[in-house]
């Protein structure tokens, strides 16, 4: 709470044999005994609401765990759930033997289809064989997996992180995909176009129809508060935008914005960022609420990926651009993906191009202090190793620092999450040069923000009226990142002049700041004798 953080994502709790992280689901309506039981979970409910708090889980309605029953009942042709999954015949070869229905690959390496000698037939895997897909075609699937989402909400939780839903339908004739240019007959997933198997048409139909489920929850409950729905998709910004509505019904409240995780890398400069920014802002519907998300589970921390020195500008582009922020476990101070040795590695789901993906180093626990396991945990061994360096950065050591901490700078910035601008402000967007960017936030009758970021390796002199000309000749530091020159209370200008004492914005390499423009105030006289000062 004291990082202003006022909703919680937990990563799926449901009874699992745990092959998948927990995207293996057993039994949507239990706890796994590894999280604890039914007890456990609403304690944790009560002591969230006590706090204000929401909390959002985790939902996986692509697939179930090939443990599940109605899996197990789907072999046996037990009714209702002969149809749950996607099972096909065999193809028959020239030679006699059965191939597989068609040419569809799983996303995490090999084949899509697999074999189940009981029932005689293959069933289809958009990820590992022990996540059989569900079969969206099917009404009682649907009714079932609402009835899942409707068991959690009477328990209290605040909605849902709809996991991969791009996959949620793939094409009813089972047409074969095509391969790219020059890649025919590869087994590797990224050398086909995926046509058939991501993003069909009835995908945002089953969307749609879990937002109207959602809705008349809302309309029945005693609170009538909205359960939001946050959808996972890894697909073109289009697309993506289809998610929020397509015109005449409501799908997710927040489709996940990976731009910021994916698409900025350590090769983007000034003119990149701001075209990711702009991508989301002018692709979006009217009316719907953008997010901003800077990691998570399946991909490097912001520090291992951008550099321990740019993961203050992260945090000021992700809670100071408009809308809802993401943030990873761990963010907060900055935390670096572990290194593992081989043998602590646990995921080796994800193969790509015959190499494992190892999605273990950005899940290590959050650091919370300098104790056994930095308060992790009481276990001697914990699920996923602390990383080494937590006897001397911790949630503890960064908030008594005297020196500033990643964690003082994210908790600046969350505060002034709570100011008007912020949260209803218009955002404007500047390239002032080749590595340094820039974005105000600005509401009539209220403080304006300006952030500005060199994503660069040089020192920049940074004179902000080139591309801000309205600007007045003083600003005032009001955040700093750690590496930064400032601290709060400094005086900017935003051009050169010829008072020593009066200087413009120069930033570090991967430094940022945020900046408050003093309209009410100006440089005193210029004195004649001076000379202009030099950056
Ligand atoms: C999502 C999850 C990922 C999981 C996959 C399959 O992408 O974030 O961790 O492996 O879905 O369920």
């Amino acid at each position: 709470m004291d990082a202003g953080v006022n909703t919680y994502w937990l990563g799926p709790i449901y009874k699992s044999p745990m092959i998948e992280g927990g995207y293996d689901i057993s039994d949507f309506n239990e706890v796994d005994p590894l999280f604890g039981d039914m007890d456990d979970f609403k304690t944790l409910m009560d002591e969230t609401k006590k706090r204000d708090m929401h909390v959002i889980l985790d939902f996986v309605p692509n697939h179930t765990s090939d443990q599940h029953e109605w899996f197990q009942k789907s072999i046996k042709k037990e009714d209702p759930y002969t149809d749950y999954y996607i099972w096909r015949d065999g193809k028959l070869l020239p030679d006699g033997n059965l191939t597989y229905p068609n040419n569809w690959l799983s996303i995490f390496g090999g084949r899509a289809w697999t074999w189940n000698e009981e029932r005689g037939q293959y069933y289809f895997h958009q990820f590992i064989k022990h996540q059989p897909d569900l079969n969206y075609r099917n009404n009682f699937v649907r009714q079932d997996v609402k009835k899942a989402m409707k068991f959690w909400l009477d328990l209290g939780v605040d909605g849902f992180r709809v996991d991969a839903v791009n996959h949620l339908v793939e094409d009813k004739a089972l047409r074969d995909e095509p391969y790219k240019e020059g890649k025919y007959g590869s087994e590797n997933y990224d050398d086909l176009i995926h046509l058939y198997t991501r993003d069909q048409n009835e995908t945002y139909d089953v969307i749609y129809e879990f937002r109207r489920f959602l809705e008349d929850y809302r309309r029945n409950s005693l609170d009538k508060h909205d359960r939001i729905m946050i959808t996972e998709a890894y697909t073109d910004i289009n697309k993506l935008m289809l998610y929020y509505t397509n015109g005449t019904e409501f799908g997710s409240h927040l489709p996940f914005n990976f731009l910021l995780m994916d698409d900025a890398t350590i090769d983007s400069n000034a003119a990149d960022y701001v075209s990711i920014i702009r991508s989301w802002v002018d692709n979006m519907p009217n009316g719907h609420w953008l997010n901003w998300v800077g990691g998570n589970h399946d991909n490097n921390r912001i520090a291992t990926r951008m550099g321990d020195e740019l993961v203050d500008a992260f945090y000021m582009l992700i809670m100071l651009l408009p809308g809802t922020a993401v943030v990873y476990q761990g963010e907060e101070i900055g935390q670096q993906n572990n290194l593992l040795r081989s043998d602590q590695i646990k995921d080796h789901n994800n193969i790509k191009g015959g190499i494992v993906i190892v999605r273990d180093p950005p899940r290590g626990p959050f650091l919370w202090d300098d104790s056994e396991n930095a308060g992790f945990t009481k276990a001697k061994i914990p699920w996923e190793p602390i990383h080494p360096s937590y006897w001397e950065s911790n949630l503890k050591t960064q908030t008594s620092s005297k020196q500033k901490t990643h964690y003082q700078v994210f908790k600046s910035i969350a505060k002034l999450r709570s100011q008007s601008t912020i949260q209803r402000g218009y955002l404007n967007t500047y390239v002032i040069s080749k590595w340094v960017f820039a974005f105000s936030r600005e509401l009539p009758g209220f403080e304006t923000y300006i952030i500005v970021i060199n994503v660069g390796s040089e020192r920049e002199l940074v004179l902000l009226t080139d591309t801000m000309p309205l600007l007045p000749e003083l600003l005032v530091v009001n955040i700093s990142s750690t590496n930064s020159e400032y601290e709060e209370g400094d005086r900017v200008t935003t051009k050169l002049t010829i008072h020593d004492r009066w200087k413009p914005l120069v930033l570090r390499p991967k430094a940022s700041v945020v900046l408050i423009p003093l309209y009410n105030e100006t440089l005193p006289d210029e004195p004649s004798t001076n000379k202009p000062i030099k950056s």
